[in-house]
């Protein structure tokens, strides 16, 4: 008698009568197996046994509703900076604060095991430098040589998006796991997803996360990240991981922050936060919480030997190359490029396939609406809606077969999907999507970042520099891919923008003094967001969260003493970084 693979139920028998009954069950197998699996085993044909298997049956699911497994493991671990990771944020920010202070245990979790967020894992490996920001001279040193890792000024792909664009396996065997290496007293916790935040007053305790061991021979990237990512947050062991309870707690004065994609430890806190885009105006607090941008799944496609990956037919679109040409999106974030004519593929090539009218999916927002959001806290799981990201999927999927279609016949024959190898993942998607933006915080005195600040009716060449200006943003403009069924603010049409800068006061939480932010989850406005959320902009607030928390967890400081000392902090960071677009930094 065969059990489906995600049931597993052992039943023993001795003079007919049941002596134990060990019933163990994923959650979606309750759901999406043992129901139909009931119904089949009760169907008219059915044997004695395979009644008395139906009997078994009942009573295990009578049972799937007690607590999670008591057998997950729990590990209790003392920090004195929790970086709550997964962005290119976390990644600068942990780095920053172990290097500034030899004595800081810094815990570091990241939910995929490739750090680096959408440098390497979200699949933008094409870096989004703004005019301003291309010069070196305005980059954190740290950042500087991470490019320079990745062979000198050259751009290894040639793409036309950017003038570094890479094959982020590079970044992650390379750089990235050296600097980590280095840094003794960083602690990475590698599979790991925040489940829990422990908060007393104003201060957060500890931090609960869920850290996953694929189980012997099965590989977690070989299946979707919208079949895997709930299992992620369970802290039950599967058929497919076993699950480990990190609980992170602070030595003395622990300081956290979130540089999650998801915003989870400022749900978790219960902090103040925004999702979507403010309405009516751009100062307002009221959000229309399901419109934001869009999400992608970037994937690679490559010139050479067929690496015979079976790619899923995915949605019909429609798809468009805008007024393009075939080979000019070929082009334009490929991230390898051996030789050849530059809008043509050629033999060798490698491209990373994020195009707007292609995989960018517009039908639904990823983050669940605030109310979902909430009711979600007692049993988190990154509150994101689940089938809007599958349709994400079958979209990037969609894109792969109709660019294929479309290519030019002399080459279409040499195309393929790149295998894992290259994208890290046996489905050839990257292995989170792509995010542009995420939960933002309320920061100190219901401060956020405004682009008025910096768009083109601000006086002078740059925007506004405030005195606590801790980090440099620039871009070609606040960049928003919109949703199909969401009507935006008129204000939202106004994308033009200033080099600009970026205060203390957009790295905290008004309710939580041990809480910074770096990255996604900032102070900052929809539309400030839109113009911050590029790969420079999130390493820039990331470097000055990190050396911040550093700071006031050595000095027992909460954020509102930060502020008030932010020279501080301004002159530790000028060791990095220049804070003054008039003033390169030489190197
Ligand atoms: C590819 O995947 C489809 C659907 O998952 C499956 O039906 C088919 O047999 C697979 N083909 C190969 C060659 O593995
Ligand atoms: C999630 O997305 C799907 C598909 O786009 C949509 O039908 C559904 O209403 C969304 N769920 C919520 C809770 O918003
Ligand atoms: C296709 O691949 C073959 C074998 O590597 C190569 O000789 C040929 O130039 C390629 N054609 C194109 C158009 O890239
Ligand atoms: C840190 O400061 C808080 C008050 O802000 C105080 O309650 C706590 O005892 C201090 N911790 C240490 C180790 O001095």
């Amino acid at each position: 008698m065969l059990c489906p693979h995600k049931i597993r139920l052992a039943v023993v028998l001795s003079s007919r009568k049941v002596q134990v009954i060990i019933c163990s069950f994923t959650k979606k197998a309750t759901r999406q197996i043992a129901l139909p699996y009931l119904a089949f085993l009760l169907s008219s044909e059915s044997t004695a046994t395979m009644k008395l298997y139906a009997l078994f049956l009942v009573v295990c699911l009578s049972m799937t509703s007690l607590p999670p497994s008591l057998s997950t493991e729990q590990r209790t671990l003392s920090c004195d900076v929790i970086v709550a990771g997964g962005s290119t944020a976390a990644l600068a920010a942990a780095i920053a604060a172990a290097r500034d202070n030899s004595q800081m245990h810094v815990c570091l979790t990241e939910p995929t095991d490739w750090l680096g967020g959408q440098m390497t894992s979200g699949g933008v490996p094409a870096i989004d430098f703004g005019p301003a920001n291309k010069n070196r001279g305005f980059q954190p040193a740290d950042f500087a040589d991470m490019m320079d890792s990745l062979g000198g000024t050259g751009n290894p792909g040639d793409c036309w998006v950017s003038t570094k664009c890479y094959l982020p396996r590079h970044l992650v065997e390379g750089w990235i796991a050296r600097t980590v290496r280095g840094l003794n007293n960083l602690q990475v916790f590698y599979n790991s997803v925040i489940k829990r935040v422990q908060r007393q007053g104003r201060v957060i305790s500890a931090v609960e996360a869920v850290q996953r061991v694929p189980s012997s021979g099965f590989d977690q990237w070989g299946q979707r990240f919208s079949e895997a990512y709930l299992d992620w947050y369970s802290e039950s062991d599967s058929q497919w991981f076993t699950k480990t309870l990190l609980r992170l707690e602070g030595r003395y004065d622990v300081v956290v922050i979130d540089a999650t994609e998801t915003g989870d430890v400022l749900v978790l806190s219960e902090a103040s936060f925004h999702q979507g885009v403010e309405t009516p105006d751009e100062t307002s607090t009221l959000t229309l919480d399901t419109c934001g941008q869009a999400i992608t799944f970037p994937f690679y496609m490559q010139n050479g030997p067929d690496s015979h990956v079976n790619v899923s037919r995915g949605s019909p679109g429609p798809f468009t190359l805008k007024s393009e040409t075939w080979g000019h999106v070929w082009s334009y974030r490929r991230v390898q490029h051996v030789s050849g004519p530059m809008d043509e593929s050629s033999p060798g090539d490698v491209s990373s396939q994020n195009w707007g009218g292609g995989n960018d999916y517009l039908g639904r927002y990823f983050l669940l609406p605030l109310h979902d959001t909430l009711q979600q806290r007692s049993d988190w799981q990154g509150g994101v809606n689940m089938t809007a990201i599958r349709q994400a999927e079958d979209r990037a999927y969609g894109w792969f077969h109709y660019y294929l279609t479309i290519a030019p016949p002399d080459v279409r024959g040499n195309l393929s999907m790149a295998g894992s190898d290259v994208s890290g993942t046996g489905t050839t998607l990257s292995k989170i999507p792509y995010l542009r933006d995420s939960r933002r915080s309320v920061g100190l005195q219901g401060y956020q970042l405004q682009k008025a600040d910096f768009d083109k009716n601000s006086p002078g060449k740059y925007g506004v520099r405030y005195p606590d200006t801790v980090a440099l943003g620039d871009f070609f403009m606040a960049d928003v891919h919109r949703l199909d069924n969401c009507a935006y603010p008129g204000y939202v049409h106004d994308i033009t923008i200033k080099p600009f800068y970026i205060p203390f006061r957009s790295l905290t939480n008004q309710d939580v003094d041990n809480l910074l932010v770096a990255g996604k989850t900032m102070a900052v406005s929809f539309m400030a967001n839109a113009a911050a959320r590029m790969h420079t902009g999130e390493w820039n607030t990331g470097l000055a969260a990190g050396l911040a928390a550093s700071i006031m967890a050595t000095e027992n400081m909460t954020s509102q003493d930060m502020h008030n000392n932010v020279d501080t902090l301004q002159s530790k960071l000028s060791a990095f970084t220049t804070l003054d677009w008039n003033q390169p930094r030489e190197y």
